[in-house]
């Protein structure tokens, strides 16, 4: 298996490393960029493989236990699935999937801020949340931006699970947030 050479994670270290080697280019602006390749991919994703099997052609189901259930892993697992990869290598930021109402209860918001942000990205739809916190002595970047609803795939299943808080999701809302922390020192 090629691991590296055609992972999201590489692309994300490439990225990264770009932009620490150009000196001067601000946070916001790798943050943006960093987010505009997860989420492409997060779309790409859930349009072109969940959507196209699970509701289009009906040939497969998606779920959290995608192992003994010989389903596709959800959207969301794939994206924390990189997000853990790119831990492993590299400290220059991190990024994780949050919801003011999640289905997974470890996914709300964990800091002031990143509720601060949540609040700002549902409440005003298409604009992103920036700001620094200091956490564990260290001071951050982070940037919060709006994850949408893109397909039907994404409300079908979130309205319809178990655990969601909320089952009036509509297609084009805002669903929750993509959180990029960046260390400022
Ligand atoms: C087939 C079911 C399914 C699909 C499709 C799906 N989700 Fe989820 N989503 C879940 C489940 C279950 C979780 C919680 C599991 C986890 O932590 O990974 C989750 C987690 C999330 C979270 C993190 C907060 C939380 O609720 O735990 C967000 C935000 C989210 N999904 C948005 C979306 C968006 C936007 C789409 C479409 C692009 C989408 N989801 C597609 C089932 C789904």
């Amino acid at each position: 298996m090629k691991r590296r050479s055609l992972s999201m994670v590489a692309l994300f270290a490439t990225l990264a490393t770009a932009v620490a080697a150009s000196e001067g280019v601000p946070f916001q602006r790798v943050a943006d960029m960093l987010y505009q390749v997860m989420s492409a991919d997060r779309e790409v994703y859930t349009r072109m493989v969940v959507q196209r099997l699970t509701i289009d052609e009906e040939v497969l189901t998606a779920s959290e236990h995608y192992d003994d259930d010989l389903a596709l892993p959800l959207p969301s697992q794939m994206f924390r699935f990189g997000a853990e990869r790119v831990m492993d290598e590299t400290d220059e930021f991190s990024y994780s999937l949050l919801s003011l109402a999640p289905i997974n209860k470890k996914s709300g918001p964990g800091t002031p801020l990143e509720k601060e942000g949540l609040e700002y990205v549902a409440d005003n739809p298409g604009e992103n949340f920036y700001g620094e916190e200091d956490l564990g002595g260290d001071r951050y970047f982070t940037a919060i931006y709006p994850d949408f609803a893109v397909v039907e795939a994404c409300v079908t299943c979130h309205n319809s699970h178990k655990d969601s808080p909320r089952r009036d999701l509509k297609v084009g809302e805002v669903m929750g947030g993509i959180v990029i922390r960046i260390p400022m020192d």
